[in-house]
């Protein structure tokens, strides 16, 4: 009997024991404090932190051994049971987040609400964080010096915020950083010296930044860096030549920034070994590719586009045998393409435009049999006629052969790439003849450029086929007879995919029938001016919902202006000017709000121009040379 009492006794203190059992206070009241913090959780994850056990609470990791808070895992991107929640806090940090000063990972990642700065005395309080992810918030203020005292860290991603002042010059006390991500905040000033002696670093990222000064002569100690990521900042000076003996590196992205002088490559075979991708675009380098490009075996993407570079390009790339992708446009490279560039088999990209190379290309360009995207246009080609070559590249997808001299027609067995091509641009050449009917095969096609030369012909009909076609453009050829194949081009998609299409500078002379009825709801840039277009511009106009630009001018349109054009309310830029329109401006058009270019001038309208935006925003010559317009900008009208 009494033996059972005292079992029940014992079971009830248990219980309550059990209810009552706390987390630290330290960790508790940091937590608490951290909740109280946040006004608005939509992952509803704090609204169920009620009891005194931290330990169990969501989001919370305690060590089994001191009973501490380890972990806090709070993350904007997580799952709960199977399915992905995309969640948002809003509130500011409070700095009693250093009370849990057993700490080793806080990922608050992504949750895009979080303000408030990095807890001044986080060095000294927290030193064993191992993670700190505060990517995607807005935290801001400068980055304590005292986090230069955690020496476990090794990941810290402080990305996408507003975090400013200069990245602390103590940041190499950080030993065991693998990777560092700054990206996109308003950082500046020079990067301290001391990031070099980061030597287990993997991965450096500060891109995005208004990062300014010289890159640190020694990066090269950074030993074990695997990716390198200083792109769109606002570095200047050189880049040191010692990044080459990174051996481990594999990622280099150093492009928009204004980094002058030469490409920093190898000495000696076998530096830079793991070298897959490198990204100098956008810069300001110059001198000569030199031949030791040709020991960066694993090279796989190199982008030298846009910088100053000269000379020939060395025989010695076609050693590079991993290579993908070779951007070198927009330099100012000279000589003939080396015959050695057959040998980059596995070459899927070549874009080699706006540079001064010279002709004849050599025959072996036709053996990168894996190659789908060519690009060599605006050089010294003198090319006179389409290389033979090209069909003999079977993955080839998107061809750029403009300002290359070639003359004559398009060669009817082009027809063989008919399978795999989607963008062509044959554009500035003297290229002559018809536009070939085949065209109308090419059923991938997306982009064609034929502007600015010499074909005289129709439209050949068969252009209705082309269901995916994006982008056509023309202009400036002696094209003849009717526009109205366009329109009834019959899209693959819903809404059309056609969004840009320029006619211009050409003799069609036809009636414009049907817009927009075989879908052009997409269409955004439409320019048929220059022609001898005739009769009325039809109604159908108004369901061309996406457009911004219509230029008809220098045709022969007349008749009433459709009032059905007000309803397209994305119109940016009207030109309308030297036609034969006649009619008052329909009132309708002041809801044109986007309106910011508009020329009706030298018709044969009438009537008092509607007053008010967007007419009020536009210069007398913008309705000029009419029969009888009046009212502001012009003179009043009589009563
Ligand atoms: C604590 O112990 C539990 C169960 O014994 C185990 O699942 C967990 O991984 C341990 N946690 C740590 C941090 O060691
Ligand atoms: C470069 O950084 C700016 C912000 O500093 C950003 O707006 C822009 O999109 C970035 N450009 C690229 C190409 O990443
Ligand atoms: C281009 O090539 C043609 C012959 O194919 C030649 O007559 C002409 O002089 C060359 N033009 C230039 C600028 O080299
Ligand atoms: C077509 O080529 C011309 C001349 O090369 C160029 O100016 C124009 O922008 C190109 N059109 C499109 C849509 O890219
Ligand atoms: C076309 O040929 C004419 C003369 O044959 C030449 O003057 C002109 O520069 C050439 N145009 C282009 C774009 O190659
Ligand atoms: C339309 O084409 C003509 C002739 O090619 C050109 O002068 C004009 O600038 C183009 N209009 C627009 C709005 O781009
Ligand atoms: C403008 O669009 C509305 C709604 O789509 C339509 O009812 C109206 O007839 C259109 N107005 C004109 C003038 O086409
Ligand atoms: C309108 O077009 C006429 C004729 O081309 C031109 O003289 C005038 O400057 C243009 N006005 C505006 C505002 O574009």
């Amino acid at each position: 009997m009494g033996s059972q009492v005292l079992w029940f006794l014992l079971l009830l203190t248990l219980t309550t024991f059990c209810k009552s059992k706390s987390c630290h206070p330290n960790d508790l009241k940091g937590l608490q404090d951290f909740k109280a913090g946040i006004h608005s959780d939509t992952s509803g994850r704090l609204g169920k932190w009620k009891n005194q056990d931290c330990c169990k609470w969501e989001g919370i990791l305690c060590s089994n051994e001191t009973g501490r808070v380890v972990q806090i895992n709070l993350p904007g991107l997580y799952t709960s049971g199977d399915a992905p929640v995309q969640s948002t806090m809003v509130g500011e940090l409070s700095p009693s987040i250093t009370l849990l000063n057993f700490l080793e990972v806080i990922d608050m990642g992504e949750l895009v609400g979080l303000t408030g700065e990095i807890p001044p005395s986080i060095g000294l309080r927290l030193p064993n964080l191992r993670k700190l992810n505060f990517l995607g918030n807005k935290f801001s203020g400068a980055l304590p010096e005292s986090i230069c005292k955690l020496s476990k860290l090794e990941e810290l991603y402080l990305q996408e915020n507003g975090f400013s002042g200069f990245l602390p010059s103590c940041i190499g006390g950080l030993k065991n950083l693998k990777r560092l991500n700054i990206n996109s905040n308003k950082l500046s000033g020079a990067i301290p010296e001391s990031i070099t002696s980061l030597i287990s670093l993997e991965s450096l990222c500060l891109q995005d930044n208004v990062l300014a000064g010289n890159m640190p002569e020694n990066i090269g100690n950074l030993q074990g860096l695997k990716e390198l990521d200083l792109s769109n900042n606002s570095l200047t000076g050189i880049i040191p030549r010692s990044i080459s003996k990174l051996n481990s590196i594999s990622t280099v992205y150093l492009n928009a920034n204004q980094l002058e002088g030469k490409i920093p490559l190898p000495s000696k075979p076998g530096q830079f070994s793991s070298l897959r991708f490198l990204r100098l675009q956008n810069n300001r380098l110059s001198g000569t590719i030199p031949a030791s490009i040709g020991y960066l075996t694993s090279l796989q993407r190199l982008s030298l586009a846009n910088n100053q570079l000269k000379g020939p390009i060395p025989s010695s790339i076609g050693n590079l045998k991993s290579l993908t992708e070779l951007y070198l446009t927009y330099n100012q490279f000279v000589g003939q393409l080396p015959r050695s560039i057959g040998r980059i088999s596995q070459l899927l990209l070549l874009s080699i435009s706006h540079n001064m190379i010279e002709g004849p290309l050599p025959q072996e360009i036709s053996s990168l049999s894996n190659l789908q995207s060519l690009d060599i246009s605006f050089n010294h080609l003198n090319m006179s006629a389409i290389p033979k070559w090209l069909k003999q590249l079977p993955s080839l997808s998107r061809i750029y052969l403009a300002g290359c001299g070639i003359r004559g027609e398009i060669p009817d067995d082009l027809q063989v790439l008919a399978k795999s091509l989607m963008e062509i641009d044959l554009s500035a050449n003297n290229l002559s003849g018809r536009i070939p009917a085949w065209i109308g095969s090419l059923s991938w096609l997306y982009s064609l450029n034929l502007s600015k030369n010499k074909f005289v012909s129709e439209i050949p009909s068969t252009v209705t086929n082309l269901g995916n076609l994006g982008v056509l453009d023309l202009h400036s050829n002696k094209l003849e007879g009717s526009v109205n194949a366009i329109f009834q081009m019959k899209s693959r998609f819903e809404g059309g995919s056609l969004t840009y299409l320029d006619l211009s500078d050409n003799s069609f002379s036809s009636v414009i029938d049907q817009i927009g009825m075989g879908g052009q709801e997409n269409i955004r840039h439409l320019n048929l001016s220059r022609n001898f277009l005739r009769g009325r511009l039809p109604t159908s106009i108004g369901t061309l919902k996406s457009l911004q630009t219509l230029d008809l001018s220098y045709n022969g349109l007349g008749s009433n202006l459709p009032t059905s054009l007000a309803n397209v309310s994305t119109l940016e830029r009207l030109m309308l000017q030297k036609n034969q329109f006649t009619g008052r401006i329909p009132e309708e058009y002041s809801k044109l709000k986007k309106l910011k270019e508009l020329n009706l001038s030298d018709n044969l309208l009438e009537g008092k121009i509607p007053y008010g935006k967007p007419f009020l925003e536009f210069p007398q010559s913008s309705f000029s040379g009419n029969r009888g317009l009046c009212g502001i900008p012009l003179p009043p009208c009589k009563a």
